[in-house]
């Protein structure tokens, strides 16, 4: 067998296609958006400069939150239609579709015509989280910029179906080679003029990264045996990313794409011979027969029951980051922030320290909430100084008490209270799980267990509102999706399904004060406040800051949003909260995945005010509704505030069949097309109000 071959950079290539010494930023953009558009010469470099050093153009962090602005549009409708509806006075328009080419010369889509090297330089399936980076590297970007007329774009696609991108799927060989290189980020050049978007075939920028592309593992668990295989026998070279769900983007202009459910990729762990792999594999709840794709038929890498597979699964379910300004660069799999499965990872700076804490969630029912702090601190002068920062540092599990406190568990073998715990984690055969601290971050869930970490209703996104520059202000929120395995508070059942019973994990299921229904059909969001405001603290205090569901319904136990006898939200129903952002009037729009399996209409975006005083509650409006069977993902605010981003994923999902889909023909009407859509005010003001 083969080891990895990674491909020689193609100067010439490169060169073709425009990177070189004399391609600079003004150049691009004089010849993308014309002169009359932009400011050229010394302006634009004074421009650049004051966005390094100026406070932000708009309210930002704290001040945001101590004059939130009244969001003023009129709440859409519940609705089936099969569409992005917005409110009056939006407009959306589709930006780049599933199929669409992002190479020059290539021929328009047709998906009766689909193979792996098509679908390589093609946007992907299933699109997900989304951000955008200014094409030219000068200052973080998170929110209240100037806007820049051209940015980088990077978008996951979280995964694929074969009964949704082929009209006779049959998981033939083709298909499944296919849908490997359909999985993993598009970068993309995306410009905006005169209000209008679109991307630009020809940038130098644009990239595919698939389930196929080499990627460096790198931090504390790089090199470990479990990550050997016969084709890396490093332990630091991996073919691919999957599952991308959602991710984060750093200060230093990086981008971080999640591993989530990359479980389901792999088949055959019942014939694994070694009881401690088959049962770390059980841990991440690896199938025991085979995968419902079943690639593992064409790639021997997907059948743990192969040399080639058994430790493939250990070599999934990280944090990648990747340079975005860099087409060239390969990404890395950041081992210290631990494997699970990630939800996203959300960074926050702390101002005097300049630590850098990561807020990630591991997206399971009964799973746990976790941050990671660099060792190392962020140089605001020096780009490169910080490419390494994800490398060292202490990742923590949260404990939720039920007087409102909260702490962060070290998951750390050299830790005085930690590691004990740590090291009394055995195997059944007695021997310890955790001999070195690559065995804490390679088996994170099991180190969540044995410090006591809170088992939540599925952990989506965490985001800290930080201000433009990252810093952010010792807020963070906490989305949790549902969890119907949660029991009623009277029940003490242990958790039978759904998570890691198969491992012999048995967790009360009971409700607790921070994940207080049972079931939990629509989810909650919890408020923390770190210590000192500091993110990288290691206590917090946390409260409910909403309860999801129907304000109409109060009365039924599953619907029920109100704590302590007040209700926690008015407005529009809405259930599965997802992933947010945060708008620079102290606003938080939540992307919602999974509304259907509650009430009779399509997901959405949510918007409420953050600075609701405790106990009154949360006004919320439904901004947007996506097509049929879609969830709504991505959900981004241009750095100016005046585009909103989302990510339309798997619309039609329900009913298989590309062309006979009979849910969703969006967005052209012959057959569903997961999208990246920009909504704008027609006028070109801010999002909101
Ligand atoms: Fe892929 Fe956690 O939603
Ligand atoms: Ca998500
Ligand atoms: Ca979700």
């Amino acid at each position: 067998m083969s080891q990895i071959d990674v491909p020689e950079i193609d100067r010439e290539d490169l060169e073709e296609r425009g990177i070189g010494a004399d391609k600079t930023f003004d150049k691009v953009l004089e010849a993308s958006v014309g002169r009359r558009h932009f400011l050229r010469g010394s302006a634009a470099t004074a421009a650049a400069t004051a966005a390094l050093t100026a406070p932000g153009i708009f309210l930002t962090g704290k001040e945001a939150q101590a004059a939130t602005l009244p969001l003023t549009f009129t709440s859409v409708a519940e609705t089936k239609a099969d569409k992005v509806t917005v409110p009056a006075g939006y407009e959306a328009h589709t930006l780049i579709r599933w199929g669409d080419p992002l190479f020059p010369g290539m021929a328009p889509f047709d998906p009766t015509k689909q193979s792996p090297a098509d679908q390589a330089k093609r946007f992907g399936f299933n699109c997900d989280m989304v951000a955008v980076f200014p094409e030219r590297f000068g200052a973080p970007a998170k929110i209240g910029r100037l806007p820049y007329p051209s940015y980088i774009m990077c978008v996951n696609h979280e995964y694929t179906s074969g009964p949704n991108m082929f009209e006779n799927y049959s998981a033939s060989e083709n298909e499944a080679l296919t849908e490997i290189e359909a999985h993993g980020v598009s970068v993309v050049n995306a410009r905006i003029l005169n209000g209008r978007w679109s991307y630009d075939v020809t940038s130098p920028y644009n990239r595919r990264i698939t389930g196929t592309t080499p990627m460096r593992v790198t931090g504390p668990a790089a090199g470990h045996d479990k990550l050997k295989t016969p084709a890396d026998p490093t332990g630091t070279l991996v073919l691919g990313t999957f599952n991308n769900c959602a991710g984060g983007f750093t200060p230093w202009g990086t981008y971080l794409a999640a591993e989530e459910n990359f479980d389901q990729y792999f088949a055959n762990r019942s014939k694994i011979t070694d009881a401690k792999v088959a049962l770390d594999h059980t841990d991440y709840t690896v199938g025991s027969g085979a995968s419902g794709r079943k690639w593992e038929n064409y790639v021997p890498r997907f059948d743990c029951a192969k040399p080639e597979g058994v430790n493939e699964p250990y070599r999934f379910g990280w944090m990648v980051e990747i340079d975005p300004y860099d087409p060239t660069s390969m990404p890395k799999k950041r081992t210290a922030l631990g494997r699970f499965k990630h939800e996203g990872a959300t960074i926050a700076l702390t101002r005097g320290s300049n630590k850098v804490t990561a807020y990630s969630g591991c997206d399971t029912v009964f799973e746990y909430v976790y941050k990671f702090v660099s060792s190392g601190t962020y140089n605001p002068a020096n780009r490169a100084a910080n490419m390494d920062l994800l490398d060292a540092g202490t990742l923590y599990a949260a404990r939720f008490n039920a007087d409102g406190t909260g702490v962060w568990l070290p998951l750390d073998l050299n830790d005085p209270v930690s590691g004990p715990l740590l090291a009394a984690s055995t195997y059944p055969d007695g021997t310890r799980r955790f001999q070195t601290q690559a065995d804490v971050l390679i088996n994170s869930r099991r180190a969540g267990d044995a410090v006591g970490a809170t088992p939540m209703d599925r952990p989506e996104d965490l985001e800290a509102t930080v201000d433009a520059d990252f810093y952010g202000n010792g807020k963070m929120f906490i989305i949790l999706t549902n969890n119907s395995s949660r029991q009623a508070t009277s029940s003490t059942a242990n958790v039978t399904s759904g998570s890691r019973a198969g491992a012999g994990r048995a967790v009360p299921a009971k409700a607790d004060a921070a994940n207080p229904r049972g079931p939990n059909r629509t989810g909650h969001i919890i408020e923390v406040t770190e210590t000192g405001n500091d993110h990288a603290a290691k206590t917090f205090t946390w409260r409910i800051f909403l309860l999801a569901g129907d304000p109409a319904a109060a009365a039924t136990a599953a619907d029920n949003i109100s704590l302590n006898g007040a209700s926690t939200f008015t407005g529009d129903r809405f259930g599965s909260p997802d992933n947010v952002t945060f708008d620079t009037s102290g606003n938080m729009w939540i992307a919602t995945d999974g509304t259907p399996s509650n009430y009779p209409f399509n997901d959405g975006i949510y918007a409420m005010p953050l600075s609701v005083t405790p106990g009154q509650p949360v006004p919320v409006k439904r901004f947007l509704s996506v097509p049929a069977g879609a969830e709504c993902c991505g959900p981004l605010l241009s750095p100016d505030n005046t585009t909103f981003f989302i990510a339309v994923q798997h619309p039609g999902e329900d009913v298989s069949g590309l062309f006979s889909n009979s849910q969703s023909k969006w967005p052209d009407g012959d057959y569903p097309r997961p999208s990246v859509v920009t909504i704008r005010r027609t006028d070109g003001g801010r999002i909101g109000s």
